[in-house]
């Protein structure tokens, strides 16, 4: 049996910042309460594997780990699949631009149950509405002054033009994976990445 549901939003930036905030594994744990943390494991231009860690609903004392693959397939669409307690999922994110500046983006989810995991159709299909609500709330003030500051000229690591009058966005807006990150940062702690060995002293 197959979940499906189905979320479309409209939002007024562009879809190079969608994919910004979708592609920016930094802010997961901090903007996002359901978080507790998020391995990338691997990444490039065009894909990503992470193993993350969230909340359970309703029981926050509780949570789960599952294994998570996301995939760049081209300017107007984000695939992942997941594993969530080996319910394989698969998230589809299609943008769409507009004519009024607006951004159309919809968002696909499809869950397989079968067997006795059948029984948590209504459970998955009322949380899936309430985590992607939640979700969209807390991203949508990222998205908002990501947008406002790349129209004012803000440039990652460099930040605004010295001079008021240069603070006008001059260039197509670039959206370019994978989105770097802070040395050391929390992203990329995943312990078999790193250089250690038992010989090691
Ligand atoms: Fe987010």
């Amino acid at each position: 049996m197959i979940l499906h549901k189905k979320f479309k939003y409209d939002i007024s930036v562009s879809k190079e910042v969608i994919w910004w905030n979708y592609w920016d594994h930094e802010h997961l744990d901090i903007v996002h309460s359901g978080y507790k943390s998020a391995d990338i494991i691997y990444e490039n231009e065009k894909v990503y594997l992470g193993y993350f860690t969230v909340k359970a609903p309703f029981v926050p004392f509780l949570s789960f780990s599952f294994p998570i693959m996301g995939v760049y397939e081209n300017e107007n669409t984000y695939v992942v699949h997941s594993f969530q307690y080996s319910i394989p999922s698969k998230f589809t994110f299609t943008t769409k631009e507009k004519d009024n500046g607006q951004t159309e983006i919809e968002m696909d989810y499809k869950f397989h149950l079968k067997g006795l995991k059948i029984f948590f159709y209504p459970f998955i299909n009322f949380f899936i509405k309430k985590w992607n609500h939640k979700v969209w709330k807390e991203d949508l003030p990222l998205k908002k002054r990501r947008q406002m500051v790349l129209d004012l000229g803000f440039k990652d690591f460099h930040g605004l033009p010295d001079q008021i009058k240069d603070r006008v966005r001059k260039d197509k807006i670039q959206f370019k994976l994978p989105i770097p990150r802070p040395r050391k940062s929390p992203r990329d702690q995943y312990i078999l990445n790193k250089n250690i060995s038992n010989f090691e002293k």
